[in-house]
């Protein structure tokens, strides 16, 4: 078929700007264009492909997965895809600078690349005439396998390089991975489909980019950075690593934008300790930083030894996944009496602290997990962020494995248990169980609550079972004599408690109400509840119709809260609290005092110094609506770390955008 050149040039126009719009989106995260007007493109692409017999492999239509294949071929490097030799101390460091500045026999200062080290899939990227020939995984290093069709889909890898000469073959290799962000939306996926869900991103990913069928792969946002070079042919490059990275970005491959160049080993170990601090703002995981000699003559003049070039180190970071052996599985009684299972395991170490225990969260979960008691488990710890097992090892399980039963009885005061609901059991004895009683007045003396300083949780624990408590009203009944007799309690410790639940009694009304530890009522909610009714005798008079008039309250939390209110032993309760001088100034809703009054206010992303639900309670008490999601009624968007699409989209509705500094300023200007 003889095809019309102007048709030949709109193809080749049409694939300039998707791959455009591509980077744009994928890349640069700053779409140019409307998705449905990307979408019209690509169905006109498509359509003169299709029509004209003019599908390349190079097609942007390409990365939505082709035919599957029955196999993978195998792929034999030219160049060896090298490993890594690793390190987990700043001595080990020093000491690698010392070994490669004697065999340079070079006292100078050396300059090192540094690059945080992603956990991912190790990629080769073959561009011959600056098209994406071939795609290859490392393999044992020599020999790997072409994984071309899967690569195609990933966006942000460039399908050719218009940069690169005719005649010109170049390898650029890096690790391909998957974001957190794309993870967690995976899964949420999976759970809502009631499919599998993925253990970790780096699993994901590795099987994301081994599938015969690219229309799978297409379904995972893969993402990659580029980080080496194999074979070079026709192209002459910089004489120094990090300038080849600015090539590379140049000709759009993707570069880990927080790569730098730092000055001699100390200027390395400076980098990994902020990267280290960072890791968890990072939209991708990683497991370590890379740090490399950027003088491409002296990696040259080192050489490799069998499997990992001499001239680069991963300084690895503490591994955030470690497997472990449950012990046991005990049952923990809240503070409204549910039941959690709570693994005890073989102290592992693990995000850089040693962990015994984990929650289980409830029996669905176990069971969701095939867990028994002595089987071998992978425990994650990222961050602050609490343990938790993703999975059991099935093959590393043992003769000597039991099962999980949920007890009939009550751990700690032998009432019976009852299912509530779906997921949940729950002790039937209400507050005279003594743990419910523990963790009632552990709530109530916490930070967020009544702020009682010097109450923690031991000490709750001591004075329950030394009967010097019983209900949250006795803490106010407690005196220096009183506490000076318990174990480790000096006199100086015992006044500074008393003054300190003194101090409590002048508290606001909204601590009041969390205090009292109402089912599902947590800040945010206090919060709403003291800013639609200003007294505490409304609320206690409310009608579930009234109630759930707030926005935020619904039908459940509604009832709730009115069963609380309605129950006697409370209502003595509060009157005890209020004998006892507990007080807060009057509020009124209806003067129009309130700073924030009228305005919107969106959260999102990650806030470092400020629990997420004290900043909405702070926002809701002081006027403010707090918003779920970013529309043009939003005033303000406060942006904590790795915001992504709700700062996107504040950004372009022109919307005034803080940062969590300046959030912490206003906060500090209100009075609430
Ligand atoms: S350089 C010849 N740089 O870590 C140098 N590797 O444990 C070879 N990796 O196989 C690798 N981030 O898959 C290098 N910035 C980075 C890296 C990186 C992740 C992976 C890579 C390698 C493994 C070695």
């Amino acid at each position: 078929m003889t095809v019309p050149e102007s048709i030949k040039q709109e193809v080749l126009e049409l694939r300039r700007q998707i791959e455009h719009h591509n980077r744009l989106y994928h890349t640069l995260n700053a779409p140019g264009i409307p998705d449905a007007d990307y979408d019209s493109l690509l169905a006109r692409l498509e359509t003169l492909e299709r029509q004209y017999n003019l599908l390349t492999p190079d097609s942007p239509t390409q990365r939505v997965g082709a035919e599957p294949l029955t196999q993978f071929n195998q792929v034999t490097h030219e160049v060896a895809m090298l490993s890594l030799d690793k390190v987990s101390s700043e001595q080990e460091l020093i000491d690698f600078e010392a070994r490669i500045m004697k065999r340079l026999n070079d006292q100078r200062q050396l300059e090192y690349s540094c690059e945080p080290k992603v956990d991912g899939v190790a990629v080769g990227l073959l561009y011959r005439d600056g098209i994406l020939k071939r795609a290859a995984t490392r393999g044992d290093g020599v020999i790997g396998e072409d994984i071309t069709h899967n690569v195609r889909t990933i966006r942000t890898i460039p399908l050719r390089i218009n940069m690169l000469p005719e005649q010109s073959l170049i390898e650029v290799r890096g690790e391909v991975f998957l974001g957190k962000k794309g993870f967690m939306r995976l899964n949420e996926r999976a759970e809502k489909e009631g499919g599998k869900v993925f253990v970790n991103p780096r699993n994901t990913a590795a099987g994301a980019i081994r599938q015969l069928d690219s229309r799978n792969t297409a379904k995972i946002p893969l993402q990659m950075y580029c980080y080496s070079i194999g074979v070079v042919q026709g192209i002459e490059l910089p004489d120094k690593l990090s300038s080849v990275f600015g090539k590379l970005a140049e000709w759009g491959l993707p570069v880990n934008p927080e790569q730098r160049t730092e000055q001699g080993i100390a200027g390395c170990l400076k980098y990994c300790m902020q990267l280290l601090n960072k890791r968890n703002t990072l939209e991708y995981e990683i497991d370590g930083a890379v740090v490399k000699v950027d003088d491409l003559k002296a990696q040259n003049k080192l050489g490799q030894n069998t499997k990992s070039p001499r001239w680069a180190m991963a300084y690895k970071f503490p591994a955030e996944e470690k497997s472990t052996k449950v012990l046991d599985v005990e049952f923990q009684v809240g503070r409204t009496g549910t039941i959690t299972p709570v693994a005890r395991l073989e102290p592992v170490f693990v995000g850089g602290v040693t962990v015994s225990n984990t929650t289980l969260h409830n029996m669905n979960e176990i069971e969701r997990l095939g867990l028994c008691i002595g089987d071998t488990v992978v425990i994650r710890r990222a961050g602050d962020v609490i343990p938790k097992v993703v999975k059991v090892i099935n093959s590393k399980r043992s003769t000597k494995y039991k099962a999980v039963n949920i007890p009939e009885d009550c751990p700690a005061c032998g009432s019976i248990i009852e299912k509530d609901g779906e997921v949940l059991y729950r002790c039937s004895a209400g507050i005279t169980c003594p743990a419910q009683r523990k963790e009632s007045i552990k709530h109530f003396a916490s930070r967020m609550a009544m702020d009682i300083e010097g109450l923690g949780d031991k000490l709750v624990e001591i004075l329950v079972e030394q009967n010097l408590i019983g209900s949250v009203a006795d803490i106010y009944e407690l005196s220096t004599e009183k506490l000076s007799g318990l174990e480790r309690m000096g006199l100086k410790s015992a006044n500074n408690l008393i003054r300190a639940i003194e101090k409590s009694k002048d508290t606001s009304l909204q601590r009041f109400l969390l205090a009292l530890g109402i089912r599902e009522v947590g800040e945010a909610t206090a919060a709403a509840l003291v800013n639609h009714f200003g007294d505490l005798q409304l609320i206690q008079d409310a009608s579930t119709e009234k109630l759930e008039k707030i926005s935020d309250i619904g039908p459940i939390v509604a009832q709730h809260i009115h069963t609380f209110f309605a129950n006697k032993q409370n209502q003595v309760l509060i009157a005890e609290l209020q004998h006892s001088g507990i007080q807060w100034s009057k509020i009124d809703i209806s003067a129009d005092d309130k700073p924030l009054r009228g305005l919107t206010y969106v959260l999102t992303g990650t806030l470092g110094s400020i629990v997420r639900n004290e900043a909405k309670a702070r926002l809701l008490l002081n006027g403010a609506n707090v918003a779920g999601s970013v529309s043009s009624n939003t005033d303000v968007v406060v942006a904590g770390s790795g915001a992504g699409s709700k700062l996107k989209k504040a950004q372009e509705l022109g919307i005034e955008v803080i940062d969590e500094e300046e959030f912490l300023t206003l906060l500090d200007t209100l009075n609430l």
